[in-house]
């Protein structure tokens, strides 16, 4: 539970807040780089509650830059890319990346008005298959070299969908290891289509005993499940500190899914999805046709609160799904966020034992918040290229020996990774 106080300041995100302040401090996703290819057509953005344009010059240089026109607010992203900037509709204003004025074709030459004019303008750059923006103060410090960004363009594969909550309640569901057994329990034989796993066989049915450590780069978050054959099934997921996530897939961690939850305003945000795969190129034709099964035009989930989720009762029913609306995670996990309300009200609710982690990575934003509001530089930030490395990053889902445990496990992946390294 979470002062009326507290929710505010960990949910507001926009231009001034302390959180906003905050998640201004690290690059955040804005767009994938399929949708903005060279030559690509300018896109309007909504970040943390700033209208914006990203676009391409005629030099295929990405730019990120206010939504409305300086001179009397007319939308740029319907503007034409020519001559060096990205020119406005309505009388012909030219701005370029960074924000300048070239061209105001409508004043008497010679008046140096343009000079006075400086549009607001953020840096960007292309990481891992998403176009990042930078919209904090002073020099941008540097992106993570994650696995799942900083892999081979055949391992990686990047999506963005919108969801309609506040971005807390994206990174909440995706680190909350108690709810799998319950909001995704599939009917018996299933296996997933990714792994081939049949994960009732795998973990069972009773929820995970969880349990975290903290890392170099968040949070490692342990869910231990008796599996019905007498073993310990293991997943170690994690929290990368403020707003990413990974949720394990398989077997080991040759294939995960990254994700990064950034504000729209406080009532919607994207969740980029950054889909690896360590040991061989990915099936992208089979990623992208599972992705326009479950994701509509608008970058919103199918199943969505107008249509109920498409909830089949139905299908509730004997051995059905738990949830009856399909087998498509994320489209429950959207189901489960969005119903809380655009912004949950943290006042009201009842943590048990099991939101251990929930309240954890909290604690931790507010934490750095503070670390804000005093003067103090946002934590985590990356300035030197080996501290983006992390080394202890381990995503994994595996059956583990009877005498070990989640760290136990993971300190023997680590080890033996050692080893391969240096033969
Ligand atoms: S409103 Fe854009 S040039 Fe006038
Ligand atoms: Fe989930």
């Amino acid at each position: 539970m979470l002062s009326k106080e507290q929710n505010e300041l960990i949910t507001q995100t926009g231009p001034g807040t302390p959180c906003g302040r905050l998640l201004r401090s690290y690059w955040q996703p804005v767009a994938t780089a399929e949708e903005l290819p060279p030559g690509g057509d300018p896109i309007p953005i909504r970040i943390m509650s700033e209208d914006l344009v990203l676009f391409r010059d005629d030099s295929d240089r990405l730019g990120l830059i206010g939504q409305h026109c300086p001179h009397r607010g007319t939308d740029l992203s319907y503007g034409r890319v020519e001559d060096g900037g990205l020119r406005c509709l309505y009388h012909g204003w030219l701005f370029d990346i960074d924000g300048n004025c070239l061209d105001q074709p409508a004043e008497p030459e010679g008046r140096k008005f343009c000079d006075k004019i400086k549009h607001v303008a953020y840096p960007v750059q292309e990481k891992g298959g998403a176009i990042w923006a930078y919209l904090g103060e002073g020099a941008p410090p540097l992106i993570p070299e994650f696995q799942f960004l900083a892999a081979p363009e055949p391992n990686r594969l990047a999506f963005r969908v919108k969801q309609m909550s506040n971005w807390l309640q994206g990174v909440e569901s995706s680190i909350d290891p108690a709810h799998t057994t319950f909001l995704h329990r599939r009917p018996p034989g299933i296996k997933s289509e990714r792994s081939g796993t049949d994960v009732n066989a795998v973990r069972g049915t009773n929820p995970p005993a969880i349990s975290t450590e903290n890392t170099s780069f968040g949070m490692r978050i342990y869910a231990l499940h008796d599996s019905p054959d007498g073993r310990k099934y293991l997943r170690v997921n994690n929290y990368v500190y403020p707003t990413g996530t990974t949720a394990s897939q398989s077997g080991n961690d040759v294939s995960y899914q990254g994700r990064i939850y950034v504000p729209i305003d406080d009532y919607s945000h994207y969740r980029f999805e950054f889909f690896y795969s360590r040991n061989k190129p990915m099936d992208k034709e089979r990623l992208r046709k599972n992705r326009e099964k479950n994701v509509a035009q608008d970058h919103r989930h199918v199943r969505r609160e107008e249509n109920r989720y498409l909830q089949d009762r139905a299908e509730m029913k004997g051995d059905g799904s738990w949830s009856g609306m399909g087998l498509h995670f994320p489209s429950q996990d959207a189901f489960a966020i969005e119903t809380q309300g655009a912004i949950q009200d943290r006042t009201k609710e009842m943590l048990g034992s099991s939101d251990v982690v929930i309240a954890m990575a909290r604690r931790r934003v507010l934490d750095a918040i503070k670390d804000i509001e005093e003067g103090k530089p946002a934590p985590g930030q990356i300035r030197d290229p080996s501290e983006g490395i992390f080394a202890d990053f381990i995503c994994a889902a595996d059956f583990i020996g009877d005498d070990e445990d989640g760290p136990s496990y993971c300190r023997r992946l680590l080890a033996e990774a050692e080893t391969a390294a240096t033969g």
